[in-house]
């Protein structure tokens, strides 16, 4: 039995100052903490990477930190905005980045569970990020964990690491706990 707490690695955010896909990721890392993780978040100003180049020679040093940190992750949370329909670029490109990862023992996601937060200006959009993030999640071979999070900005405001919703607070509380015990399993897998 491993004592080693799971290590949650959250990327998401925009540059936006009191960006809400942000401080979504920051309260789901913060539920992760409170239920025996430790995180490190890469939020929007971490995620201001240079486009991915699979050139070799290419990765800058912010970038090599990503990789390392993914690949000692148990855990993956993605949290994005909803940009004209679909995932950020800025989070699509940082996700593109486990492209390092190809030749990995654990490649790109694999033995890792994902948690997923979409958030858009309206109802329509969140679901559909939040369903595009989970397709990518499995695509790269994670293991979405069941609750996934879809956040209405106009309505559900985010303050001081406080959410104005107790219902989506309480789902995104749920849903780091999952992100965290499904990683503990496979810790001891
Ligand atoms: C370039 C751009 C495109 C956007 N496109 C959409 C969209 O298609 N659907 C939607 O619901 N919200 C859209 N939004 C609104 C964001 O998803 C919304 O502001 C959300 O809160 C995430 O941004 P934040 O993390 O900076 O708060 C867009 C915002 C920007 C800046």
């Amino acid at each position: 039995m491993t004592q080693r707490k799971p290590f949650i690695v959250g990327i998401g955010g925009t540059t936006r100052t009191g960006s809400s896909s942000e401080q979504a990721l920051a309260l789901a890392l913060g539920y992760a903490r409170e239920q025996g993780a430790e995180t490190k978040m890469y939020g929007g100003n971490d995620l201001l990477l240079p486009m991915y180049d699979p050139d070799p020679g290419t990765m800058t040093e912010a970038g090599r930190h990503l990789i390392e940190d993914l690949r000692k992750a148990d855990g993956i949370i993605l949290s994005s905005p909803c940009y004209h329909g679909g995932v950020s670029g800025l989070v699509k490109n940082a996700i593109d980045y486990t492209e390092e990862m190809r030749a990995d023992p654990r490649v790109y996601f694999d033995g890792r569970a994902i948690g997923a937060i979409g958030v858009g200006y309206g109802y329509q959009g969140p679901g559909m990020v939040l369903s595009q993030l989970r397709q990518i999640g499995h695509a790269l071979r994670g293991w979405n964990v069941p609750l996934g999070i879809a956040v209405n900005s106009a309505v559900v405001k985010f303050q001081d690491g406080k959410c104005s919703e107790p219902a989506i607070a309480k789902q995104i509380e749920i849903m780091a706990g999952q992100v965290v015990q499904h990683a503990k399993n496979f810790m001891v897998a």
